[in-house]
């Protein structure tokens, strides 16, 4: 059994993972900035990534999913959300999304100042920066109105 991470977990707390956020917030296991993980190498099962990757500039999101790969064992998977750019505009075209949600959905909640996005993603965007990562066998989800979800195995 390897271990399991929640990077960016917020109050979105999951039972058998280390929970890491830069915030102390309950239930939180480690309180650290994500981006460089303290772990070994091939020590780690599964890692989630919720709501999270879009919160470091496109240069950090690379090595940030580098560190992920690194720590991965063969075979170990990866559940990344984000928002979903192209989705988002159809979501305000179609007047789905007011201006106000369309720019919040992009931008982030700006409600704390870890709560800032940095970087925005396509399905094709992201699955070639966890190809570049080492991170393969993607599969891409729409799960959610504005968000997309990418099943990556090491
Ligand atoms: C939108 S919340 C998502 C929380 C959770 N993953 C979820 O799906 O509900 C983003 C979280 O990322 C955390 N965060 C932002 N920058 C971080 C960093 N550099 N290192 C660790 N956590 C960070 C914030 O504190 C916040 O809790």
């Amino acid at each position: 059994m390897g271990i399991k991470l929640n990077l960016g977990c917020g109050s979105d707390i999951h039972t058998g993972f280390v929970n890491i956020d830069v915030r102390r917030l309950p239930g939180v296991d480690v309180v650290m900035c994500i981006l460089k993980l303290p772990f070994k190498d091939s020590t780690v099962e599964y890692v989630l990534l919720q709501d999270i990757l879009e919160h470091f500039t496109i240069i950090d999101g690379q090595l940030l999913l580098n560190s992920c790969s690194r720590v991965m064992k063969t075979g170990a998977k990866i559940l990344i959300r984000v928002p979903n750019l192209p989705k988002l505009y159809e979501l305000y075209k179609s007047g789905v999304l007011d201006d106000v949600q369309y720019q919040q959905h992009i931008f982030g909640g700006q409600d704390y100042p870890e709560n800032f996005h940095k970087s925005g993603y396509t399905p094709k965007l992201l699955s070639n920066m966890c190809i570049k990562a080492g991170i393969k066998n993607n599969i891409t989800i729409t799960d959610a109105v504005s968000n997309f979800c990418l099943l990556g195995v090491k």
